[in-house]
């Protein structure tokens, strides 16, 4: 009851604030009050290693916390334009008045970059609410396995934290690749958790010599898994590269524990579907710039920032819906389902679909 009170009177004091939303009107006061929407201050900006940068917000009242592996939103205005990404809090679940995002620079990413260079403790980031499903079950498991590589430390360290916070007493071991140690922001933290824990375990392996040359001893070799994957009760929750993330997927199917396996990617593959039966043909013409181009298998994103074209996008890998512009004509293949569409006049998220001959698109 109090909660359809509360609801009807925000729908009041927005209609009495029209023509626009009650947090236009508030964010001229602090950006931090706010309504409905949920914003957070960074409050700590932290470069602990030479790719990454760990902010630590302080979200507005509207944050409801979010579950150990789960990603958010987070949005930041560049030269007057809102940009989104998503991150995965490291923090632990139980600390609901903190979000802590460590975030990779890539070299030629826009908003990587513009996180560890430019923002400011202080400055304040537009919040989504969390998501996804790549989350521990209620009933631990017997044994946790957390498997990262790189950037993809976040999620399984919020998972290893919150396990820590809830005093959980069965094995927990996090298996992590990096190029080297100074590139491993949680190093410290980990090495201290598994000299506490005794049931934490962490067992680290570099993929770059001290020159900085390539070792491949670093990277994943199945016996890494060995005694873990395959102990009883064992769950493995892994996130990292596609290269990574492909060969323990592959290493679990052929031994038969691929039901065991929990996956969060960060990119899909988006490589053109090459099928001597169906060759990749037609022209992508672009109804709204007045341009085309020959289709070249990639997904329409890709295709159209290849044109010059600067379509807003988000997670490009079909989560959040930021991309979607209606296919005008034409047949689609979503590359993460493999089905084919050709519904006239149909919105679809082009980060996700690629053109399967001529194809119009409202752009
Ligand atoms: C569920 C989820 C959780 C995530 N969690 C984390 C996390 O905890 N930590 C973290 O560091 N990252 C995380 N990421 C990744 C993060 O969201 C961003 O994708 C990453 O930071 C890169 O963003 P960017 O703006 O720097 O790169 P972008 O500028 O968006 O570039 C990314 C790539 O897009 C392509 N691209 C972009 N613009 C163009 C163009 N004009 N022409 C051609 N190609 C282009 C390039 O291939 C480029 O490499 C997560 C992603 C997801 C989906
Ligand atoms: S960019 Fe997120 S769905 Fe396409």
């Amino acid at each position: 009851m109090a909660h359809r009170l509360a609801g009807l009177l925000e729908n009041l004091v927005e209609a009495t604030a029209t023509p626009y939303p009650v947090d236009r009107y508030l964010e001229f006061v602090s950006p931090m009050l706010t309504w409905r929407e949920t914003r957070a201050k960074v409050v700590r900006h932290e470069r602990r290693t030479d790719r990454t940068v760990t902010l630590t917000l302080a979200p507005t009242r509207q944050w409801k916390g979010h579950v150990a592996g789960q990603y958010v939103e987070v949005s930041t205005v560049v030269d007057g334009v809102r940009h989104r990404r998503f991150f995965s809090p490291a923090n632990a679940e139980q600390d609901a008045r903190t979000i802590e995002l460590t975030v990779t620079a890539h070299d030629d990413g826009f908003i990587s970059k513009h996180l560890r260079e430019n923002v400011r403790a202080g400055d304040v980031l537009g919040l989504g609410t969390a998501a996804g499903a790549f989350t521990l079950p209620a009933q631990r498991p017997e044994h946790t396995v957390l498997v990262s590589g790189g950037s993809g430390i976040t999620p399984v360290i919020s998972m290893l934290r919150t396990l820590v916070a809830e005093g959980h007493h069965k094995p927990v071991t996090l298996v992590h690749y990096a190029r080297s140690a100074d590139d491993v922001p949680y190093l410290a933290e980990l090495e201290a958790t598994a000299r506490a824990i005794g049931n934490v375990d962490v067992r680290l392996h570099f993929t770059r010599t001290a020159d900085g040359e390539r070792f491949d001893g670093g990277r994943f070799a199945p016996e890494h898994l060995d005694g873990l994957a395959d102990a009883d009760g064992a769950q493995v929750f892994l996130c990292g590269p596609s290269s990574l993330m492909t060969q323990v997927r592959e290493h679990m199917d052929a031994r038969g524990l691929g039901d065991r396996l929990h996956s969060e990617a960060f990119t899909v593959d988006t490589a053109p579907v090459i099928d001597p039966n169906q060759p990749i043909t037609g022209t992508l013409t672009y109804t709204e710039s007045d341009t085309a181009s020959e289709n070249d298998g990639r997904t329409i994103l890709e295709q159209a920032e290849a044109t010059g074209l600067n379509p807003e996008y988000g997670c490009r890998m079909g989560i959040c819906f930021s991309c979607t512009k209606v296919r005008k004509s034409g047949c689609t293949r979503n590359i993460l389902t493999g089905e084919l569409d050709s519904e006239a006049d149909q919105p679809i998220q082009i980060c996700v679909s690629a053109p399967v001959g001529d194809v119009d698109i409202e752009l």
